[in-house]
């Protein structure tokens, strides 16, 4: 990209902000990503602010911002969406959201969300026993509903029906036949009515990455025949009253909204014909689904969706209204279960880039009497490389290396002539990236050139951790560099995490029309700190990262607007990620029988002469500093929060 091309309009289109940034990010003036929790129009936060706090208290990076106000708009926004489409397409029931708490059960997260939708009576699902306990003590709002969905075992039930005594809306969801019998016999014995919920398996499937959580084969919800089967122990129990919800999930992320539309009617058309035979089901609940549109694309791609939330709203209103007109049965009160719609937005990591790897960047001296003649002939074949034969000199070049490779393997190349050789491959590979651009057609065998010669940039954080659905399934997330948006990228790179793993690394980025192999960073600056922004990380992620090679949860910053001031915010939480001793501790690890060995043995060095006692003294504070440090690369934290928290000190609070 030229420097002179380049502006604040460009960056945003190269990094696509305004599509997958859902008007919630944005570059202001300075150059430097900003976060707009209520929208493009609401107060606006420089990221590189919060950065500066976060280095202001000697937190250490990689950090997880969290803009809980986001998961307020969010909340406000999807239950609006609902109200404005039901009252403009006079649908007689409501709408009663939950939110599937497996999305991202952190408390703070849960107490934003309930406290966002206590207007709307949102309410909350659970999908296990641990999940549940949480639910039930977390949103205590009588009118709200509570799904409990996934297999269940007695206690679940009986939890669930601890619930009901307590007269709330707790709807228990039969995924499997056994538990609907099991259910009825815990409800009498505790002598409470129990609310039922029936999933159905339907014939509709998702596409995308979690297309299998719908169609016959799915692992949860009855088929039609035992849907009949449950409805009929219902009327021999003479508890059709207690049937309140059915319900159904096609699949999470769901790119096409005409799957939407699809598995809508046909939930729609199972619900009218169950009502047809005498039962007054009042809620009809369409599981999650609804997409974030991670790269931009608004296309069917995996990573995006075809469609807005407000379409999604307007289209399951829409098409349910239709098949209950159809029918002539009731129009019932409408449930989703929107998990990453909800959570995605909120939360980013900001890690730094500590140093890059160049293939080729370290160039041997020139030639010299005694080199190999197959150094010279390659030394040759760079010199005379132009526009005309750069595919014959690549091929060329490429025997030459073999060639060479073959002469090591046989003792007949030095070290020296062999670092040569491929010190004059990289730089002959750099010239062909150089000479091909620009071209209309670049030859197959040296396309991909460009992207295998990208420079990795390596950054401080573990892909593990931070995206494990990027690494498990190829989920795209933005990446975006937080400052100098104003100066023009001119880095071909990939991200590598600091895991021993090859798959620690970022090769596929967010494209409007593709998926990109490299993305176009800024040159490092020697000692000065380069950051970059990885976003919508707000849903599963946080729940799903793993402690590969021990890195452990990040620091964590939860960042409000200023209610007073629109021009400011101010950082309620700060939370440290994990020490080395904690993630030690979750292993079954004693990190104070651990010290107490090295002590042990550090003692015996001083007994035997080997190391000064007061040198002794040192690594044994030496060690105990690791155990309290962070899990990631530290390389300016002088006394480390984790210290501080080690002391007791869990909770800073402070304002800018
Ligand atoms: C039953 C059920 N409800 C809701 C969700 C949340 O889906 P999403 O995050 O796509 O909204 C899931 C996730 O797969 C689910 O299995």
């Amino acid at each position: 990209m030229s420097p002179k091309d380049w502006s604040i309009e460009k960056a945003i289109e190269y990094y696509n902000i305004e599509n997958w940034g859902s008007g919630y990010f944005w570059i202001n003036e300075k150059g430097h990503l900003c976060a707009h929790p209520y929208g493009k129009d609401g107060p606006s936060i420089d990221i590189m602010d919060i950065v500066e706090d976060i280095q202001e208290k000697n937190l250490g990076f990689p950090c997880t911002i969290r803009f809980q106000d986001i998961l307020r708009s969010r909340v406000v926004t999807l239950n609006e969406a609902f109200k404005r489409t039901i009252e403009e397409q006079n649908y007689r029931g409501k709408y009663f959201g939950v939110y599937p708490i497996k999305v991202n059960q952190l408390a703070e997260v849960l107490a934003e969300i309930v406290d966002a939708g206590s207007p709307y009576h949102y309410g909350l699902e659970a999908g296990s026993k641990g999940e549940l306990a949480t639910v039930l003590a977390v949103n205590t709002d009588p009118e709200a509903v509570t799904i409990c969905n996934g297999y269940k075992d007695e206690a679940y039930l009986r939890l669930a029906m601890l619930g009901r005594k307590l007269r709330r809306k707790i709807i228990v969801v039969i995924e499997k036949l056994t538990e609907l019998p099991q259910l009825l016999k815990i409800a009498e014995e505790m002598q409470v009515e129990p609310w039922i919920g029936l999933r159905a398996k339907l014939t509709t499937k998702g596409s995308g990455k979690w297309e299998s959580s719908g169609g016959d084969f799915a692992k949860f919800g009855l088929t039609i025949p035992e849907i009949m089967h449950a409805v009929e122990i219902l009327k021999e129990k003479q508890m059709e009253h207690c049937f309140k919800l059915f319900h159904f999930h096609v699949g999470s992320q769901l790119p096409d909204i005409r799957t939407i539309k699809e598995s809508v009617r046909e939930g729609a058309r199972i619900f009218a014909k169950l009502s047809q035979l005498g039962f007054n089901i009042e809620y009809f609940d369409v599981g999650g689904g609804l997409g974030v549109d991670y790269d931009g694309s608004r296309t069917t791609g995996d990573s995006s969706m075809n469609y807005t939330l407000e379409e999604y709203a307007a289209d399951v209103v829409y098409n349910l209204q239709e098949v209950c007109r159809e029918e002539e049965v009731s129009e019932p009160n409408i449930i989703s279960e929107s998990g990453r719609a909800i959570t995605a937005h909120h939360s980013c990591i900001i890690m730094s880039v500590f140093g890059s790897i160049e293939i080729g960047d370290n160039p041997m001296k020139n030639h010299v009497e005694s080199e190999a003649d197959i150094v010279r002939d390659l030394r040759e074949i760079l010199t005379n490389l132009n526009r005309k034969n750069f595919l014959e000199s690549f091929h060329d070049a490429e025997a030459k290396k073999e060639e060479a490779l073959s002469m090591f393997k046989l003792g007949i190349l030095s070290l020296e002539d062999r670092a040569k050789i491929e010190s004059l491959f990289w730089q002959l590979c750099r010239k062909i990236v150089q000479t091909q651009k620009g071209m209309a057609r670049i030859p197959e065998d040296t396309a991909n050139l460009s992207d295998q010669m990208a420079d990795q940039y390596m950054a401080n954080f573990s892909l593990f951790q931070t995206a494990p659905d990027h690494w498990a399934f190829d989920q795209l997330f933005p990446i975006v560099p937080i400052h100098r948006l104003d100066e023009a990228p001119s880095r071909a790179t990939t991200i590598v995490d600091i895991t021993c793993d090859s798959d620690g690394e970022i090769d596929r980025f967010i494209d409007l029309y593709d998926v990109k192999n490299t993305l176009a960073l800024h040159t490092l600056k020697p000692d000065k700190p380069y950051f970059l922004g990885m976003f919508l990380l707000g849903a599963y992620q946080d729940i799903m990262g793993d402690m590969h090679n021990l890195f452990g949860r990040v620091n964590e910053v939860h960042v409000f607007c200023d209610d007073e001031d629109p021009e400011d915010y101010y950082i309620e939480e700060v939370i440290p990620g994990d020490a080395v001793k904690d993630v030690l501790s979750r292993l079954q690890y004693s990190p104070a029988e651990l010290s107490k060995t090295v002590k042990t043995a550090i003692d015996r060095e001083i007994r035997n002469g080997n190391i000064k006692p007061k040198d002794g003294i040192g690594l044994v504070d030496f060690y105990e500093e690791t155990l309290n440090g962070y899990t990631y690369l530290q390389s300016d934290v002088p006394k480390s929060i984790r210290q501080r928290a080690a002391n007791g000190e869990k909770k800073i609070v402070g304002k800018k």
